[in-house]
């Protein structure tokens, strides 16, 4: 069982909070955009939750990804308490309001397919990776710093193993493959943002209804530091979906191409199944 060998091989890379020097925190050297970084990671984090609540309605025939779900919900788990952690070691003024985690407590609706759902994961997941790994080159606050590279080091785990599990499921139901490729479409294919991140796409609106910080912020303060590496994670994006498909995608015309072509073959083969002969 693929769980079976992730869970010995996290526990080689498992670090915990009190793994974190939280009395090296330098308070001088703190910008309020850190603090509005943190508060908008622990926005994004805390969705895991909801993440996690769907993956299970999704494989209630799948122990083996059920059973990685739960490990993964940990993990995230962690990094949003990491986060609300750094903060609060900040000053009282700078905590998490509750309320608004607690909104986002609701189970993310099921994908067109399974296979689209864990395709969006691999988005997030690379892209939270990314995004934390480039602000920890540019934030000089040594925890901050400490605590943006463990966990993008995680993310970066989690989407290599959604995209095993994506390409499991793609074998076992290649009738799901285009609902991959359209799900590729929607996050890469808007020329105004090069990547949108699924969870501003899936609550984005609803969280900044109250005015507060929101994922949007972590990336809109990544574009500030880092905006033309954009470019360079939808590269990543694509060349992942690549491996994952089998199609060459470096742009949104391929993967239209690419997305009529695998639904003609399903089509094909859809149709030589009911005319052969019983
Ligand atoms: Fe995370
Ligand atoms: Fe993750």
């Amino acid at each position: 069982m693929h769980s079976f060998e992730l869970y010995h091989n996290y526990e080689k890379h498992e670090w915990t909070l009190k793994d974190i020097p939280w009395d090296q925190i330098d308070r001088d050297v703190v910008k309020p955009e850190y603090i509005k970084l943190a508060r908008s990671a622990v926005m994004g984090e805390c969705n895991s939750v909801a993440a996690l609540h769907g993956f299970l309605n999704e494989s209630s025939d799948d122990y083996d990804f059920a059973a990685y779900a739960s490990i993964w919900g940990y993990q995230e788990i962690k990094h949003h308490y990491a986060f609300r952690t750094w903060l609060s070691h900040i000053s009282e003024d700078t905590g998490v309001d509750d309320t608004r985690v607690e909104a986002t407590r609701e189970a993310y609706p099921p994908g067109i397919t399974v296979a689209s759902t864990l395709a969006t994961n691999i988005i997030s997941e690379l892209t939270v990776c990314h995004v934390y790994s480039r602000l920890a080159l540019h934030v000089n606050e040594p925890v901050l710093k400490k605590i943006l590279s463990l966990a993008s080091q995680d993310e970066s785990r989690h989407a290599r193993e959604f995209t095993y599990y994506a390409r499991r499921r793609i074998e076992r139901y290649p009738a799901e493959l285009p609902s991959v490729l359209e799900t590729l479409y929607v996050y890469v294919s808007d020329p105004e943002h090069p990547v949108k991140h699924p969870v501003s796409v899936f609550k984005g609106q609803m969280l900044e209804k109250d005015g507060g910080e929101t994922i949007d912020d972590s990336f809109t303060y990544f574009m500030q530091v880092d905006g033309s590496n954009l470019e360079r994670l939808r590269t990543i994006i694509m060349n992942r979906f690549s491996q994952l498909t089998g199609y060459k995608l470096e742009r949104p015309a391929q993967i239209r191409r690419a997305l009529i072509d695998a639904a003609d073959r399903i089509d094909s083969s859809r149709a030589s199944a009911l005319s052969a002969p019983n």
